[in-house]
């Protein structure tokens, strides 16, 4: 690649937020508003709700008496019905003073914009017919789009990468314009760290019923977006999820390689409308990092040791299992810390979960963009007892942490996050970070993709594991850009891609 700019690159930069850009975005227009879900009509609708594991029906308050599966240990609509719910189904209403409410969801988003939606792509399963489902949020039900078995032409459309023992496909799309409406073309970035937060959720309860959800972000685009007949300057495929039996997981090495454009994503960081993003640097770079058919496949390659001047962290050998479902059900973000601190041990935990040190399960097949060593973390450490405040890197699979400058970072960071006082208030801040040129060398524009579905991803395992050890969590995508960088002392290339705060409410 030559030393001039990639469109990531271009992009990352036009998105930055500064004081001086701040005051140039414009505010969102009520009028404007999407919908933070689909609804499609169809007179082909799959009911999940008896299915779910609760006494009463969430959505109605009737009593649930839970239809027994009759699935036999396949794919049927109990497992379905859970596998969706914990993903990215309705978990709480936030009610609104004069009627009225906001539908919360098993992921967080951010802005709770919900640019994510989810589509199942089935063979004949022995409760649901062949076909192209979308998962319709709001009502906790399939509904069949397309009938047929189009598997094989998701399996094509992941070149190279083999899920032979894959019983059905969800694929997850970004919806840009519900992000876009907010936070202009910063959005964007948003839509991915959003798409990893309900990987996160699927990766991680899938093993509770005896499946894998193995997440695939390098595809060909244009296969998987025309399977669903998706219009991709609006809204565009970013994962495709092969659902297999727990002990046929592969374990992919390589990813995907998208080539270099130099392309100028320029322009201002406001979207007037869903119209404009056909000409929007976000749909500039979607585009720019999009795969053909005949896309390498690259090592993704292995990042280094822990060094030896690194603090080790050592859980307890005693640990309290992680309910992924459970937590799940529980979470929700972090509006306000008392300011308390944590324990080093509970922070150990979270750590050790997060990066899959100690029990490595499904998740730890996830694309291998953390184990190359491309994907960086450090801990903002404000009041964690036994640990000097400071910023820490965080090494290897969460196993030790390497002091880079110790003092109370606690002021910086509020003003870092555009003066958020969970910043001020938290104990301590996972942040996620990347060398985003040499990413763009490894993995083409792509890069961009990938990095922060896989800093998403990884955000929304340390709040299962946060929420499971008692702490409350919240993530931060909006900081300003150089001042995040620098409290985190990052190299020039690097970048921040998103902060986790935990910490007592
Ligand atoms: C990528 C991402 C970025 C977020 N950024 C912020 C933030 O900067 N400040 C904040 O208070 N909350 C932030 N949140 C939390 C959302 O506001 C929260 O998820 C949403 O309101 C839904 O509520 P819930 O998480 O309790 O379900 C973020 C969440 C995500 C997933």
């Amino acid at each position: 690649m030559s030393a001039k700019r990639s469109t990531a690159e271009s992009y990352h930069e036009l998105t930055n937020y500064t004081h001086e850009t701040l005051r140039r975005v414009s505010a969102p227009d009520p009028g404007q508003q999407p919908a933070p879900f689909k609804e499609v009509v169809s007179s082909q609708r799959v009911p999940l709700r008896a299915y779910l594991p609760f006494g009463k029906d969430p959505f109605t308050g009737e009593r649930l008496d839970p239809a027994p599966p009759s699935d036999e240990g396949d794919l049927g609509l109990a497992v379905l019905s859970r596998l969706l719910f914990h993903t990215y189904g309705i978990t709480g209403v936030v009610q609104f003073e004069g009627g009225g409410g906001h539908m919360l969801r098993a992921a967080p988003s951010a802005g709770a914009l919900y640019p994510s939606e989810l589509y199942l792509v089935a063979p004949p399963l022995p409760e649901l017919e062949a076909g192209i489902y979308h998962y319709q949020v709001a009502q906790h039900e399939l509904v069949r789009l397309w009938e047929g078995d189009h598997t094989d032409a998701v399996q094509r459309a992941l070149g190279g990468q083999a899920f032979p023992d894959t019983r059905a496909f969800l694929l997850l799309s970004g919806v840009f314009w519900r992000s876009a409406w907010r936070y202009g073309e910063r959005g964007y970035r948003r839509v991915l760290l959003d798409a990893g937060h309900v990987l996160g959720n699927l990766a991680a309860y899938a093993p509770a019923e005896g499946w894998t959800a193995v997440p695939a972000a390098g595809f060909n685009d244009a296969a998987l977006n025309g399977l669903l007949f998706l219009d991709d300057a609006q809204e565009a495929v970013l994962l495709c999820m092969p659902i297999l039996r727990e002990e046929s997981v592969p374990r992919p090495s390589r990813l995907l390689r998208s080539s270099v454009t130099l392309g100028k994503a320029d322009g201002s960081p406001n979207v007037s409308g869903p119209e404009a993003l056909a000409a929007s640097a976000t749909v500039a770079l979607h585009r720019a990092s999009c795969c053909e058919a005949d896309a390498a496949l690259v090592e993704a390659g292995v990042g280094a040791a822990p060094s030896d001047r690194a603090l080790p962290l050592t859980p307890p050998t005693r640990r309290p299992p992680v309910h992924a479902g459970r937590a799940i059900l529980r979470r929700r973000s972090a509006r306000s810390y008392s300011g308390e601190a944590i324990g080093l041990q509970p922070l150990a935990l979270c750590l050790d979960s997060t990066f899959c040190r100690s029990a490595p399960d499904a998740a730890e097949c996830w694309f291998p963009v953390r184990r190359s060593g491309l994907l960086d973390s450090r801990l903002v450490a404000l009041r964690v007892e036994g640990l000097a405040p400071g910023i820490y890197g965080i090494e290897g699979a969460g196993e030790a942490l390497l002091p880079l400058s110790l003092g109370d970072f606690g002021e910086r960071f509020f003003e870092a996050t555009l003066a958020q006082e969970i910043a001020r208030d938290c104990a301590a801040a996972v942040a996620f970070t990347a060398p985003l040129h040499a990413a763009v060398e490894r993995w083409g524009e792509r890069a961009y993709r990938y990095l922060h579905l896989e800093a998403g991803h990884l955000g929304e395992r340390l709040q299962i594991a946060a929420t499971s050890a008692r702490l409350s969590c919240c993530g931060i995508a909006g900081f300003l850009d150089e001042e995040a960088a620098s409290l985190l002392a990052l190299e020039p290339d690097e970048i921040t891609l998103y902060f986790v705060t935990l910490g007592k409410e």
